[in-house]
């Protein structure tokens, strides 16, 4: 298996990637089982579901993939008791630009995912768990594959999880490359077997999830972060941070302008200024910052003058943006604000499922204004006009993606209205016509498009072989 392309630099306290030590990867079980791998599964399955919600709600882990939920208290949401199959979902469709963490969490630490996802499915018990896979993380996919076979023959997962009497299995889902099955009700839609598209909350996938019963969906950082967790102790855990609303540490990806790229494992509470400036290097010699993205290109970006805000929750809250999806793109004088406005938009139209019209249409028009802007034909009162498009679109759609290019835009907006009233007036880009790559890259090579499933189970077990392409992926629309 090949090494791992990227690896995490980490900044004080490291949780995460701590088991690694000086390893490039965690691969093979025995190295990891010698790190004290799977011993928190064990203890997992000796604990009353109480217990172990209660461990994970002193942690006071919020939920990695973007919204911030608690974990804890998400996990408490899932009615253990009742009859009907409970169903345990690790989001690893990563689409969001600028992210790649939970790529590297798979690619370095397979073993710790798997581990998470068997001890959140023993907490809420569940008999099967499911990691709904991005189509395009072909080698991420291929290592968590060979380390579930591995766990699989070391009786972690199966008919009798670590002699415990439970079984739990294990399905390792590709998607088909489509964005808004990161969203979990149409990832949840996708994995059913339909068209990944967004469904109504309420009901929530906690009560009625995949094949109409309770699940819990979970990102990839959220529930490698459990073994760690247990094994420190909720409360130890709970102390890493500046405050109980935002604890432990969170591996962010830092792109765009800056002279070190990369993933950081960063202690919540530092300032924002210490992951740009010093992990990352800064921006490139010669250059001025302008603004960064805090948490994904669906996010307001933050000013200078406030890069020396707390990696903190409620604190990005306060400032009108979010932490998201930990993927912090920076940007210097040399971005085009109205460029990469286009680019965000392009991006989003292109993902839109399509299902509701002020997101389809939404996305479209903004697309246009901005195509007609950056190409020097803008219309006075054009960006008042894309202002106005995205004030229609927020508050207004089924899910967030429509919101994903609203926010953003308007915060381009309200920052730099200036430069767009130029671009308009003069119809030339004032900036270097640097766009960001970061943003919207897309490398699309149909072989890894192709759908399939592998399932790790007792009833399935064919010797050391999965079963492998069981049935095609349903992806979205893009
Ligand atoms: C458009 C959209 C895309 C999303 N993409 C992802 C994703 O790729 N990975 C992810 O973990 N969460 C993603 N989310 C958030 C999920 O809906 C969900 O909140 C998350 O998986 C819950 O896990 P957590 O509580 O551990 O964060 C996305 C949300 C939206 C609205
Ligand atoms: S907001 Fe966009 S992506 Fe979400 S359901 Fe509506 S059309 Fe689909």
């Amino acid at each position: 298996m090949k090494a791992p392309k990227t690896q995490a630099r980490t900044s004080g306290t490291s949780i995460l990637f701590e088991m690694l030590g000086e390893r490039p990867h965690l691969h093979d079980i025995d190295d990891y089982i010698a790190a004290g791998g799977y011993e928190q599964l064990r203890r997992a399955l000796g604990m009353e579901t109480a217990e172990l919600i209660d461990e994970v709600k002193a942690s006071g882990i919020r939920g990695r993939g973007g919204a911030g939920f608690p974990s804890g208290l998400k996990m408490s949401f899932i009615p253990v008791d009742s009859e009907q199959p409970k169903y345990l979902v690790c989001n690893a469709d990563e689409s969001e630009p600028g992210t790649a963490k939970d790529r590297e969490i798979m690619e370095r630490q397979p073993h710790l995912l798997i581990e998470g996802c068997l001890i959140a499915a023993a907490a809420i018990r569940s008999q099967d768990a499911f990691i709904y896979i991005r189509g395009e993380y072909l080698e991420p996919y291929e290592i968590l594959v060979e380390a579930a076979r591995q766990a699989q023959e070391r009786g972690f997962i199966g008919p009798d999880v670590a002699g415990s009497g439970r079984a739990i299995n294990l399905i390792i889902h590709r998607g088909a490359g489509a964005y808004i099955c990161g969203e979990e009700t149409g990832l949840l839609s996708s994995l059913n077997g339909d068209r990944g598209q967004p469904t109504v909350k309420p009901p929530f996938p906690a009560i009625s999830g995949l094949y109409q019963a309770p699940t819990l969906v979970n990102n990839v950082e959220t529930l490698a972060s459990l073994p760690r967790i247990l094994e420190m102790g909720g409360e130890a855990f709970g102390q890493v941070g500046p405050n109980p609303r935002s604890t432990g540490t969170r591996v962010f990806t830092v792109s765009g302008c800056v002279q070190k790229p990369g993933n950081f494992e960063v202690e919540l509470g530092a300032p924002m200024s210490h992951l740009v400036n010093e992990l990352a290097g800064g921006v490139p010699e010669g250059r001025t910052l302008k603004a960064v993205i805090p948490g994904g290109s669906s996010m307001p970006v933050i000013l200078p003058d406030q890069l020396d805000t707390p990696l903190d929750y409620d604190r990005f809250a306060a400032l009108g943006t979010s932490l998201g999806s930990g993927a912090v793109v920076v940007l210097d004088d040399s971005v085009s604000m109205p460029q990469l406005a286009l680019r965000v938009a392009e991006f989003y139209r292109h993902e839109s499922c399509g299902k509701c019209t002020p997101c389809r249409e939404g996305t479209s028009w903004a697309v246009d204004i901005l195509t007609r802007i950056c190409s020097g034909n803008g219309r006075p009162g054009d960006t008042e006009l894309l202002e106005d498009v995205c004030e229609r679109i927020d508050g207004n759609c089924l899910c967030p993606l429509g919101e994903a290019m609203a926010w953003p835009t308007k915060s381009y907006i309200r920052h730099f209205r200036e430069e767009f009233h130029d671009l308009i007036r003069t119809g030339r880009v004032s900036a270097d016509e640097r766009t960001l790559d970061a943003i919207t890259t897309h490398v699309v090579d149909e072989r890894l498009m192709r759908g399939s499933q592998v399932q790790f189970t007792g009833r399935l077990d064919r010797g050391s072989l999965p079963r492998m392409g069981a049935r095609p992926a349903a992806g979205g629309p893009s």
